[in-house]
């Protein structure tokens, strides 16, 4: 897996599948780790030497010293969370230095836009079923609206006072009415707002750059770079669920746009699959158990949201939809993560098509209601019983086990790369 310069990794599922962990396990061998998409939506935990890390807007490679880390255009960036994850992970942020780069493109997810996203869900579940998205209230949907309707705030301009007034003054303008008059809401007052916003300019200041630049320079001198995606495939804002989604570009294409890469430079790009499905928020999910069996992968995969703590949805794998994965992304390998949380199942299914209003179909459906409308084709496989953690090499999985990963090569059309059998950093069979 580690021979392309540039190697981007995505979610091909809906989000945990365990990017974190194997962008971890993959930035031994690169200099440079860019988040491009998404923001403090994202939980990433890394588990190395025995201590667990959550990563929600420092990109997963930040572990390693001397890996130059960068949060790239296409994120909003909650300037409060990342000093949270700046000082959490080391206790004077100037020892980071020029190891982190914050894009002066991204956006500036501000007190409102979090304030709007809670009001927003909680209005749309009053519309009764099907209207709630179940988002993590961390104010991304109403980031993004902001930039796409070009009046957002950018790490650029934290650092310009006149700028930042100027614009500050132009949304509160917006936003404010729609606080007070379509939610009795108070509104966000100037002068407190300007002075939060100064002082998160004072901290992100020593960070901000021309992520492009780095990028290029970084490339050209010949370093290794490892794109690392956020959310999941069918999370996307064009290829997902929608409208069960979050509002960026999750796939492989988002990392051309939000990480500033030509598409020639890719080399290789690689889908993190769950040996199993899960999902947080509303929406679709054809496998999903709500049964005893949903029960125990959720416990023994320790299935709760790193971000909100919701439990997650959890079911069978779905290879229909890891097909689609495997083609809106152009998946080169999969790494296939916790295998181990299959050890001891008395049966074990992957669904093989969808049965959708009594016809069979092999393909993944373009909207969320024939998703929904969907009954899985399911085939059982032999499970195993064997604890697996102590694997490191596929010939000492049980013969069950690599008959489940030859499966999955096979119907979803992509080699698996890479198998998780433990959290921690050294819990991986590498393959490819
Ligand atoms: P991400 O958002 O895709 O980075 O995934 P999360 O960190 O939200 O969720 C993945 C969870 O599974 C984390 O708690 C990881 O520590 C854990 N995990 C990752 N890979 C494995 C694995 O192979 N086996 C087990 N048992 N746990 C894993
Ligand atoms: P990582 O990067 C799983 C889900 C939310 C909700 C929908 C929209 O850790 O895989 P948003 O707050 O983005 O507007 O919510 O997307 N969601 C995730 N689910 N993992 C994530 O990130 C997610 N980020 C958002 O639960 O259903
Ligand atoms: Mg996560």
């Amino acid at each position: 897996m580690e021979d392309a310069q540039v190697q981007v990794l995505i979610g091909a599922q809906w989000g945990d599948e365990g990017k974190g962990r194997v962008v971890d396990v993959l930035a031994e061998d690169a200099q440079v780790v860019v988040r491009y998409q998404g923001g403090a939506n994202a939980g990433h935990t890394v588990v190395a030497g025995g201590k667990k890390y959550v990563f929600h807007l420092l990109p997963s490679g930040m572990l390693y010293p001397n890996r130059l880390c960068i949060i790239g255009n296409g994120l909003v960036v909650d300037p409060e969370k990342l000093r949270e994850e700046i000082t959490g992970l080391d206790p004077s942020p100037e020892s980071i230095g020029t190891r982190l780069v914050v894009s002066g493109s991204a956006h500036i997810v501000m007190p409102y836009h979090k304030k709007l996203d809670v009001l927003a869900e909680a209005r749309r579940s009053r519309h009764g079923e099907g209207f709630a998205i179940g988002t993590t209230g961390r104010g991304i949907g109403p980031c993004y609206v902001d930039k796409y309707n070009r009046i957002g705030i950018r790490a650029e301009d934290l650092v310009l006072p006149d700028v930042l007034a100027g614009k500050l003054r132009l949304n509160l303008e917006e936003k404010n009415p729609i606080l007070e008059k379509i939610y009795g809401e108070a509104p966000f007052e100037f002068e407190k707002l300007y002075e939060d916003a100064l002082e998160w300019g004072r901290f992100i200041a020593p960070y901000v750059g021309d992520s492009m630049s780095e990028i290029d320079a970084a490339f050209t001198s010949g370093k290794k770079i490892l794109f690392e995606g956020a959310q999941g495939t069918l999370l996307d804002v064009d290829h997902g669920t929608y409208p069960f989604v979050t509002s960026s570009s999750c796939v492989t294409g988002g990392c051309c746009t939000g990480g500033a890469i030509s598409p020639g430079r890719i080399g290789r790009v690689i889908g993190v699959a769950k040996a199993y499905c899960t999902r947080v928020g509303e929406g679709p999910f054809p496998t999903e158990l709500k049964d005893s069996t949903g029960d125990l992968l959720r416990k023994n995969g320790a299935e709760f949201g790193v971000t909100t703590g919701r439990p997650r949805r959890c079911g069978w794998l779905d290879v229909v939809a890891l097909g689609y994965s495997v083609k809106v992304n152009g998946l080169d390998s999969i790494a296939l993560t916790k295998l181990d949380v299959l050890s001891g199942f008395d049966e074990l299914r992957v669904c093989v098509a969808y049965d959708i209003d009594g016809k069979r179909r092999d393909a993944f459906p373009g909207s969320a209601a024939a998703l929904g409308r969907v009954t899985p084709v399911y085939r059982s496989f032999k499970p195993w019983s064997e604890d697996i953690s102590g694997c490191r090499r596929v010939s000492d999985l049980p013969e069950a086990a690599r008959d489940y990963v030859a499966f999955i090569e096979e119907s979803a059309s992509a080699k698996v790369g890479l198998i998780g059998v433990g959290p921690g950093r050294e819990d991986t069979i590498r393959i490819l």
